[in-house]
């Protein structure tokens, strides 16, 4: 797999899952960027058939079979993602991909992957890769409640090493994700450990600001609106320690060290 090129391609969806309230899975025949992609990278998709909405839709990968399919998960949050959710079995998807910066898994670190709602389905893809490798890890899901759990996809069932949260109780333990992966923290050396995020805003802040404090390598993806989605438009930069930096190429996945 490798993070360094794209293209634009017509994918045909092959299997839809509505599995909670405004949550999605589509599953795709796109065997470029299936053959291409890695965890952490995203496609850009264009929701409607006509020229309105203009913008694409960034949706992260959520897995690979690394021959032919890609799935992708999203949830309805405007009109685009709502014109989205009305695609039906067969339509092909005007995308562009793979994009973005993946994730680097750090070998010889043991990797705690932590996902919040939406943000899950990079970590997930990502869990998938750390499995195949046979390495040490420990995930942690946090979710609304437990009709979001196919977020978690194959974690569950591939892996003993996780932990489920739920904001309502429903589903694993009450409660933030974060709170298990300091618990996942305070039990090992820092220098030991590599941790990986993906979720809200403030879930990514506050993991930043854990693991620089603690010293320990961390890489987080951010998830913000885009138009062009390969560096043309400057429209997704965020501001970090070197400066305002591009979430659609420089990321979506940065260091933590690069955040104060
Ligand atoms: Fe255009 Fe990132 S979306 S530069």
């Amino acid at each position: 797999m490798s993070g360094s090129v794209k293209q634009q391609l017509f994918a045909p969806i092959v299997e839809i899952d509505r599995f909670a309230d405004g949550l999605y899975r589509f599953a795709l025949n796109a065997p470029f960027v299936a053959q291409h992609c890695a965890p952490g990278q995203f496609v850009n998709v264009k929701v409607a058939h006509e020229n309105y909405p203009l913008l694409r839709r960034p949706l992260s990968i959520h897995d690979s079979d690394g021959i032919r399919r890609i799935d992708l998960v999203f949830r309805v949050v405007g009109e685009g993602t709502a014109i989205l959710a009305e695609r039906r079995v067969g339509d092909e998807l005007d995308l562009i991909g793979p994009l973005g910066s993946p994730f680097r898994i750090i070998k010889d670190k043991r990797a705690l992957l932590a996902g919040g709602g939406v943000g899950i389905p990079p970590i997930h893809f990502l869990f998938r890769e750390i499995q195949r490798r046979e390495l040490p890890h420990f995930v942690i899901c946090g979710m609304r409640n437990k009709d979001e759990a196919a977020l978690a996809g194959a974690i569950p069932y591939e892996t003993e090493h996780y932990e489920l949260c739920t904001d309502d109780g429903s589903l694993g333990r009450k409660g933030l994700a974060i709170d298990p992966l300091i618990e996942q923290l305070n039990a090992v050396d820092p220098a030991s450990v590599a941790v990986y995020c993906c979720g809200p805003e403030p879930m990514l802040r506050a993991v930043i600001r854990l693991c620089n404090e603690r010293g320990v390598e961390c890489q987080v993806s951010f998830e913000q609106q885009m138009a062009c989605g390969f560096g043309a438009c400057i429209g997704c930069s965020i501001e970090t320690k070197k400066g305002y930096q591009r979430v659609c190429t420089e990321g979506p996945v940065f260091s933590a060290s690069d955040f104060e």
